[in-house]
C-alpha cells in the first residue's frame, strides 16, 4: 500500500471515529465503512482502527474474520454470491453458475482484473422457495436465469458508468 493511500484510510478513518464514536460499539460500522470504501480490511486498516478505538488488534482482526460481508483481502465494486445450498442447487444454480462465469469471464473466488465484479458461492440465504438465488452486494434476486444473470450484469455495468455515477459515490450503486 502507497504511503498516500495509507494516509487516505488513516484519514477516512478517523473521520468515521468521529461519526461513530471511538469505541468498542464503532467497531462494525467502522468495519463496514472501511469495507464499502476500499473494498477490503487490510492489516494497515486493522491496527489503525484498533489504535483509534484503543482495543487490540486481534479483537478487530476476529471481527473481521466472523462476518462474511468483511474482506481481508480486495474484492470488486459487485460482490456477486450466488447460492450453492441443495435448493437451489435443485433448481438449477448450476447453469446460472456457468452463465456468470462466462459473462464476467472469471471462475468462482476471482475478482475481475477491473476490480468491477468479485464472484462467489453463497449457502441458504433464506430464499429457498425462489430459487437460485443470489446476492449482488446486499440486494437479493430470486429465481434467476441464465437470461437475468445476462440482465443482473448489464445493470450493475450501467450503474457503474461515469454517466450514471454522475454526481454520486459509485461505490455504492445498488442494482
Ligand atoms: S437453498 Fe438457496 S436460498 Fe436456501
Amino acid at each position: 500500500m502507497l504511503v498516500n493511500d495509507r494516509q487516505r484510510l488513516s484519514q477516512d478513518i478517523g473521520a468515521w471515529v468521529q461519526q461513530y464514536g471511538a469505541n468498542r460499539s464503532a467497531l462494525l460500522p467502522i468495519l463496514q465503512e472501511v469495507q464499502k470504501k476500499h473494498h477490503h480490511i487490510s492489516d494497515f486498516a486493522m491496527q489503525e482502527i484498533a489504535d483509534y478505538l484503543d482495543i487490540h488488534p486481534v479483537e478487530v482482526y476476529s471481527v473481521v474474520t466472523f462476518y462474511a460481508f468483511l474482506h481481508e483481502t480486495y474484492h470488486g465494486k459487485f460482490v456477486i454470491r450466488l447460492c450453492r445450498t441443495i435448493t437451489c442447487d435443485m433448481a438449477g444454480k448450476d447453469r446460472v453458475a456457468r452463465q456468470l462465469e462466462n459473462d464476467l469471464g472469471i471462475t468462482f473466488g476471482e475478482t475481475t482484473p477491473d476490480g468491477t465484479f468479485s464472484l462467489e458461492w453463497a449457502n441458504c440465504t433464506g430464499m429457498c422457495d425462489q430459487g437460485p438465488a443470489l446476492l449482488v452486494n446486499d440486494q437479493v434476486h430470486t429465481q434467476v436465469t441464465p437470461e437475468k444473470v445476462q440482465e443482473i450484469v448489464a445493470a450493475c455495468r450501467r450503474s457503474f458508468s461515469p454517466a450514471a455515477t454522475h454526481g454520486e459515490n459509485p461505490k455504492e450503486a445498488h442494482v
